[in-house]
């Protein structure tokens, strides 16, 4: 069978940066290919190279589809062959309906208007084949994550694709709505439409793939085949890593002391619907060296949470008392926050994480200006150490901090982010979902940085949606549902089951 796809000596460089040295990878006609590696190892690179985003002549090598050879110059160049890309950040616009995301450039019209029956039919069909039960009229600003993934889908659809891209698609889609996902991707592989599927998650990769590309700093290390032998995870890490990994936490001995975060009562209403209540009541306390998790569904309140007792970063605080350190502190904005001693790192590193237009050294010092400065003045090399320092140390992969950090690969970004609280020296941090989009060498390396931390007598919180995540780390986890702490497990009780058993006992 001859392939759909062919990218032969693919060879890209940046400034400094060679992000891949001639890769070459092939995808069979209705195949679903995943191609995975460590953060920064080439994989959006290679993809924005095949939709265009990088035109012809900005790279070297040879992209052969459907058996020609092609000049991809632009999006649009690539989409009339039939392949789309859904990015890592998703692009729909949140104002706008289901159905006039779906044919935003590319509306069905006559004479120059545009037909909204017509529009809204195709639209109900489209949602259909993706499994959507949506008005077409719904505004995708309304839509949670997993929903948004499957309009983009649905658009990919409308435009006759023949080779579907997703980068990521799942790193913030918690496990009911990966699961429709993936399916999804196999009912398409059943109608002969071909996927590249990009992610960190090993399981889902091995359980849908019939091939795994694994690249590895801009290199094809392996094309593992899955269609007739079973591909175990480790398999796919020592190909990644270029090592086994042999434990995926890091082991620990807390030494649990006195308590530093004391939260009583905590109740923030909705910004914008002020009778409902998004934290209600909750009553929290973390230790110092300890690592606390909070478990809960996507929209149980967490994430509002631990924005809410940052500086009150989020919705209508109406009551509740917070102590750091056994000092009652009344943090009105994150500047107070962060000099009472209690930091925050974002999930959501796009709009309230990084700067995107400036360097790594301007973006890690933000959170202690005061740790680089002498008489009030940023002391450039202090700056330039203490960037170059969290560099070394987090493994961030750049020639030097004076990369944007809009360009670092995902992961990459994301420990800057992290580098930048750690810089505050906080007593208290809180980490939301901390390892998305890490890759697991990566990962490990960040629990190995909490633990250091724990063990230096910082008070850890933790958000995640990687249940073995919590479990392999925290200390103590506290079960979040609808707004409410519905239990507190001790590590050593605690299980999946008996978590998952505690929300739903809730929700029924
Ligand atoms: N516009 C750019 N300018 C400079 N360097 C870049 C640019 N885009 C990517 N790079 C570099 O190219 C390399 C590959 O990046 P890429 O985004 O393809 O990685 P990735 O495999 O997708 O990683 P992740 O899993 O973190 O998303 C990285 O070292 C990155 O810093
Ligand atoms: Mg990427």
């Amino acid at each position: 069978m001859p392939p759909l796809l062919e990218m032969r000596g693919i060879t890209k460089t940046f400034p400094g940066v060679t992000a891949l040295a001639g890769v070459t990878i092939r995808i069979d006609p209705g195949e679903i290919h995943a191609v995975v590696g460590e953060n920064g190892a080439g994989k959006s690179t290679l993809m924005k190279i095949l939709s265009g985003v990088y035109p012809h002549g900005s790279y070297e090598g040879t992209i052969v589809f459907d058996g020609a050879e092609r000049t991809i110059r632009s999006i649009r160049d690539s989409e009339r062959l039939g392949i789309i890309i859904i990015h890592q950040e998703l692009a729909l616009i949140p104002l706008l309906s289901i159905a006039e995301n779906i044919f935003l450039g590319n509306e069905r019209a006559t004479a120059g208007v545009i037909d909204w029956r017509e529009t809204h039919a195709r639209t109900r069909d489209l949602l259909a084949r993706v499994g959507l039960a949506e008005s077409p009229r719904t505004l995708c600003g309304r839509l949670g994550m997993g929903k948004q993934q499957l309009v983009e889908i649905a658009k990919a659809l409308a435009k006759e694709v023949r080779l579907l891209i997703l980068d990521e698609p799942t790193s913030s889609l918690n496990e009911t709505d990966s699961e429709a996902l993936l399916e999804l991707l196999l009912q398409l592989k059943a109608r002969g439409i071909a996927s590249i599927l990009i992610s960190h998650k090993l399981n889902e990769v091995a359980r849908v793939a019939d091939r795994i590309t694994v690249l590895r700093d801009g290199a094809c290390v392996r094309t593992l085949d899955c269609r007739d032998r079973t591909i175990a995870e480790d398999e796919i890490v020592r190909d990644m890593v270029g090592r086994p990994l042999t434990d995926r936490f890091p082991p620990r001995s807390a030494t649990v002391g006195e308590p530093v975060l004391e939260v009583r009562g905590w109740t923030v209403r909705h910004p914008t619907q002020p009778d409902r209540s998004v934290v209600d009541g909750v009553d929290l306390t973390v230790r110092r060296g300890e690592v606390v998790g909070i478990a809960g569904l996507m929209g149980a309140g967490r994430t509002e949470l631990a924005m809410s007792l940052f500086g009150r970063s989020y919705g209508r605080w109406t009551a509740g008392t917070m102590r750091i350190g056994g000092r009652p502190v009344d943090a009105a904005t994150p500047r107070a926050a962060i000099d009472a001693g209690l930091c925050y790192v974002t999930e959501d590193r796009k709009h309230c994480g990084l700067l995107p237009d400036e360097s790594i050294r301007r973006n890690i010092p933000l959170s202690n200006l005061e740790g680089i400065a002498r008489f009030l003045v940023v002391d450039d090399h202090r700056e330039l150490a203490v960037a170059d320092g969290f560099r070394r140390r987090m493994a961030i992969k750049s020639p030097s901090v004076e990369q944007k950090t809009g360009t670092l690969s995902g992961g990459n970004q994301q420990k800057v982010v992290l580098s930048r609280a750690l810089f505050a020296d906080p007593r208290v941090l809180v980490l939301d979902e901390p390892t998305r989009g890490i890759d697991v060498g990566a990962k490990y390396e960040i629990y190995r940085i909490i633990n250091d931390l724990a063990a230096a007598g910082t008070g850890i919180l933790m958000i995640s949606s990687e249940m073995p995540e919590l479990l392999g780390m925290c200390d103590r986890i506290y079960v979040m549902n609808e707004g409410r702490f519905v239990g507190a497990l001790p590590a050593a009780e605690a299980t999946q089951e008996k978590i998952m058993h505690m929300i739903i006992a809730r929700n029924g």
